[in-house]
């Protein structure tokens, strides 16, 4: 099977796609696929060239352009399946704004926020009146909480939301929830199915999963299956179930929640999510029982299905 592998990008995520790329390389099957590499920061046209002779891609680009849908609809014109979401599912899911939107019409829990676009009024005492302090300010568009802060003084806002305005025209106000983070991978076309549950604990200086805390061996211990009770687990699953299909998606994707005692919130939800061998949803399937190279396989399975 020839396999594009498309990886490094131009996104603010670049650095952590180019360790997913290498890594998903070195664990794919050389006796079951020909690899072609591509980085888009050196431009498109080899895969255009190639079009013909591929019969899949993977995509391993983070954050936008990339994982929002944009390289989804070149491969759709190509004719080259891949694996995950299509255009609509990974430009909805790359948007908190409107993630946020369709798990609120879904009935799934999310916290509050406020939205503020460039150019446009915005009241911080309002804000803080309405979400309460600390809060987060992210851009609607990022990944890997680049971009992104935590407030407690309502002082501090505006310059926030100046900042994280450079890196999109939307960011988002979202209240804080006070408790343990998790995350949920599920994988499946027809029937997608939740993967155990991890939870998330950053260590020493990061007050919370930041960029240091993710990309910084040893700076997060994370726990899979959680410790929490079976009756949270199986609403855990079951909402990133239903946060998979309420943003239109495919093949797989992880939501990342808070918990709040027994209530649950869904902060995100990712369709490229991070695939080097200790990332989250790899961990996870590997305590399903799929290796790292078994569940590379697996996409690209149900990518051609
Ligand atoms: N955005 C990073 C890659 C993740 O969610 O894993
Ligand atoms: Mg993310």
């Amino acid at each position: 099977l020839n396999l594009a592998v498309i990886y490094g990008g131009t996104s603010p995520e670049r650095d952590v796609s180019l360790v997913s790329g290498k890594e998903a390389l070195a664990a794919l099957d050389q006796n079951r696929y020909t690899l072609f590499e591509y980085d888009p920061k050196d431009g498109l046209d080899a895969l255009v060239r190639d079009a013909e002779k591929l019969d899949a891609a993977l995509i391993l680009l983070h954050g936008s352009p990339g994982e929002d849908g944009t390289i989804q609809g070149l491969l759709d014109l190509l004719k080259i399946p891949y694996q995950g979401s299509g255009v609509l599912g990974s430009a909805i899911a790359m948007n908190k704004e409107l993630s946020k939107k369709l798990y609120t019409d879904a009935g799934l829990p999310t916290p509050e926020a406020v939205q503020v676009r460039k150019g446009e009024p915005f009241d911080p005492a309002a804000t803080v009146a309405r979400l309460g302090l600390p809060l987060f300010v992210k851009p609607a568009c990022g990944g890997s909480s680049l971009g992104m802060f935590r407030v407690s003084e309502e002082q501090e806002l505006a310059g926030a939301v100046t900042q994280s305005l450079a890196y999109d025209e939307t960011v988002v106000i979202e209240a804080f929830i006070d408790g343990p983070e998790v995350t949920c991978g599920v994988i499946g076309n027809e029937e997608p199915k939740a993967l155990p549950v991890i939870e998330i604990i950053p260590e020493g200086d990061s007050p919370y999963f930041d960029y240091e805390a993710k990309y910084t061996p040893g700076a997060t211990t994370e726990i899979c299956p959680a410790r929490i009770s079976d009756a949270l687990t199986a609403r855990v699953m079951e909402l990133a179930e239903r946060a998979h299909r309420a943003l239109h998606l495919k093949g797989y994707s992880r939501t990342d929640m808070m918990i709040k005692g027994d209530e649950i919130f869904l902060l995100e939800t990712n369709t490229i999510p991070g695939m080097t061998r200790t990332s989250l949803l790899p961990r996870a399937a590997k305590v399903a029982g799929f290796s790292f190279s078994a569940l590379l396989d697996r996409l690209i399975e149900l990518a051609l299905e």
